[in-house]
């Protein structure tokens, strides 16, 4: 399955009452599989999860723990891209060259990198004193 069919897919299960904004993200681990997610909004704001943090919790509970390509899709103008938590959540799992593709459901996209989304990236390697 391709990242564009499985977040399109996974966008259409957002639970969205509040903003009613559905998100959808895939990603493809370095083992090939794909996982996808969706946002999973919350009464109380602030426990709402968005869509890379669920696709990236299916990954992780499957077993796989490395992230080699990225998408995701929402009904917007321009093509969305990941909040800054969730810049930070990809980094976590992905090197810095891995491409992240921003899509809309009008079929606009752009394609960025890890890198470009999160430049200067807080890592493990900042600690190394500690
Ligand atoms: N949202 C995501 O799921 N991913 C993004 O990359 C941007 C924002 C969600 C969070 C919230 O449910 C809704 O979009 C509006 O912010």
């Amino acid at each position: 399955m391709t990242l564009l069919a499985a977040a399109t897919a996974v966008r259409e299960n957002a639970y969205v009452p509040y903003s009613r904004f559905k998100v959808g993200a895939a990603l493809r681990a370095a083992s090939g599989t794909v996982y996808a997610g969706c946002n999973v909004e919350n009464v109380a704001y602030p426990e709402g999860t968005c869509a890379e943090a669920g696709a990236i919790a299916a990954m992780i509970a499957a077993g796989d723990t490395r992230i080699a390509e990225v998408l995701v899709i929402a009904d917007s103008p321009d093509p969305v891209p990941p909040c800054g938590g969730c810049r930070q959540k990809i980094a976590e799992f992905a090197d810095p060259s891995v491409t992240v593709t921003l899509c809309t459901t009008d079929g606009k996209s752009r394609a960025m990198t890890v890198a470009d989304l999160l430049p200067g990236v807080f890592t493990a390697a900042h600690m190394d004193r500690a």
